[in-house]
């Protein structure tokens, strides 16, 4: 196959995709093509991994029961989330939306293999570390792939990663590392929901993150 060369159009719709890439907690009930589903995880296998391990794990979440349990796990680690807030900021806390599990069509847990056979140990025996890196990237090129589809993804953590792996039944040994809902937004925004309720605002200044 010859290599493609990117042109400029090409460039302004990644840009636009990176730019309108958001953390979706709004979701239309109706559910996304298995086909679509299944193009967004092809292309996240192309995702780089230390060793070339892939240790990512990507568990659907269909059972009516288990979704129900990781409701009740979020709504109970919400609420401790809660209380640690600091007073100022705990009504504000109460007042954004942090998941969109009751309404999106599709759920995936992502777990993490932390020693797979696949690479061999390649490249991680002194940064172990990588491998769950590798499970990250992997994700965020789930949620780059989703959005190239006008699919939105909201990322959820406000749970515990123990209780999510009894819930879910997965090998003890996987690391729980997110836990995703997927299907059509509700609308599209160039701003992020915590900017637009007045949590947080983004860093534009690019030198912040460059050493000199
Ligand atoms: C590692 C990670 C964990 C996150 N966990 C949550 C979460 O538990 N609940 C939530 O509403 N958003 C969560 N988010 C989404 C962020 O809040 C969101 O990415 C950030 O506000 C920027 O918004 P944007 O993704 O729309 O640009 C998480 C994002 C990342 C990368």
């Amino acid at each position: 196959m010859t290599a493609p060369v990117f042109d400029q159009t090409f460039r302004e719709q990644l840009d636009s995709l990176f730019l309108w890439r958001r953390d979706v907690r709004h979701f239309r009930r109706d559910p996304v093509p298995e086909s679509v589903l299944d193009h967004m995880l092809a292309l996240t296998c192309a995702t780089p991994s230390v060793g070339l391990s892939q240790p990512w794990r990507f568990v659907r979440v269909d059972d009516p029961a288990r979704r129900a349990a990781v409701k009740s796990e979020f709504r109970e680690r919400n609420a401790e989330a809660l209380v640690a807030q600091s007073e100022s900021d705990s009504a504000a806390y109460a007042r954004l939306k942090l998941a969109g599990l009751d309404e999106a069509p599709h759920h995936i847990a992502v777990f993490c293999d932390p020693d797979p056979a696949q690479g061999r140990g390649l490249g991680r025996l002194t940064m172990p570390e990588t491998v769950q890196w590798s499970a990250v990237m992997a994700i965020h090129g789930f949620w780059l792939a989703a959005q190239a589809h006008n699919v939105g993804l909201g990322w959820v953590s406000i749970l515990d990663p123990d209780h999510m792996s009894d819930l879910l039944g997965t090998a003890p040994e996987w690391r729980f590392m997110a836990y995703l809902c997927v299907g059509y937004p509700e609308e599209e925004h160039d701003t992020p929901e915590l900017e637009r309720k007045g949590w947080e605002k983004r860093a534009t200044e690019r030198q912040r993150w460059i050493m000199r």
